[in-house]
């Protein structure tokens, strides 16, 4: 998730209860740049095969397939082996022909996706919506995603000009998957491992993949693999984010110098994973003004565990 999911949330997720794959954040292609600086220097040092002791994808957000090709290939040079294309981003400049964007002129996938597999040794994927504003826009592109030899589809279950309104509809995650021989990972508002795994049920996805939900809760792999109770008390939830903040103070720590910085990646970590169930618990943190009264506002919410975890 761009501008959340960075490598330090990454770690901490991984180090909690791991994924069996982490994506990056989406590497936005340049198009104005020269061909050898496709892609920024921070990506690039995002490009690898392996993180955290996880195979790594690296996601590419892009419009035109030369400079898409050649930022696929400095990401290989600097290291990745598993490139995903994003076709589901509904935001912003992001929407005028790349990500979701990439789905209002579907003729020119069929090019886009071969030129990219041709030059991907690993695996090569899409994460796409379902269609533009036609959910059924999705059968239409299972033969150009089966004929570019895509290696797995994953598949958020709202069109791009739906953005995030309303609910998945994995009903039609369960008809797309019948639909394909391609492998469907099924995404969107997995949030708890009851849900996920009704869903894993449901469609006969080959997987799950979780964005939000892992923020809120940090255990959510280790609860869908049934390592962790599949229900968290609101306490247990409180603890599980406890022990992930902790984790991201020392991750951002080791990452950057100034204080300044580590404590803002802490709070825009926090927000991302901040509900209404731990108002007055998180309220410190919202509040510190350094990193070490951020962290001792982490170990105080123990407290909170102890007694009424929505500190209402
Ligand atoms: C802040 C934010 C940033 C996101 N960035 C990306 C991204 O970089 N690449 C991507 O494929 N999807 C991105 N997404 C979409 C999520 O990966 C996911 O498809 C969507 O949130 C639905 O899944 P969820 O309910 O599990 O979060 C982003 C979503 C949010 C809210």
């Amino acid at each position: 998730m761009q501008g959340v999911t960075n490598r330090a949330v990454r770690q901490a997720l991984a180090r909690r209860g791991p994924p069996d794959v982490l994506f990056t954040e989406f590497m936005r292609v340049r198009h104005g740049s020269a061909a050898g600086a496709r892609l920024s220097a921070g990506d690039l040092g995002d490009a690898a095969a392996f993180e955290h002791g996880l195979p790594l994808v690296v996601q590419l957000i892009g419009r035109d397939v030369g400079p898409l090709v050649e930022a696929a290939l400095a990401a290989q040079r600097a290291g990745a082996v598993h490139l995903n294309l994003n076709m589901g981003c509904p935001y912003g400049r992001m929407n005028v022909g790349c990500g979701g964007g990439m789905l209002e002129r579907p003729d020119e996938l069929p090019t886009i996706l071969r030129a990219l597999r041709d030059v991907m040794p690993g695996s090569f994927s899409v994460k796409t919506r379902l269609g533009w504003s036609d959910p059924e826009q999705i059968f239409a592109l299972l033969p150009v995603f089966e004929a570019a030899g895509i290696d797995f589809l994953v598949l958020h279950a709202r069109t791009v000009a739906q953005r995030y309104d309303g609910l998945a509809a994995h009903d039609v995650t369960a008809r797309v998957v019948v639909s394909t021989k391609l492998p469907v990972i099924a995404n969107g508002d997995l949030c708890t491992a009851e849900g996920g795994l009704r869903v894993l049920h449901q469609t006969g996805a080959a997987g799950l993949m979780v964005g939000r939900g892992a923020l809120r809760d940090p255990l959510l792999f280790e609860r869908l693999r049934g390592r962790a109770p599949q229900h968290p008390t609101p306490a247990e939830l409180l603890l599980a984010r406890q022990t992930f903040l902790r984790d991201l103070a020392h991750a951002y720590g080791a990452l950057f110098d100034a204080d300044g910085q580590v404590l803002a990646k802490l709070k825009s970590s926090l927000s991302a994973m901040d509900d209404e169930g731990d108002g007055r618990a998180f309220r410190a943190l919202r509040k510190a003004k350094s990193v070490e009264a951020f962290c001792e506002g982490i170990e105080q919410l123990g407290e909170y565990a102890d007694g009424d975890a929505s500190g209402a």
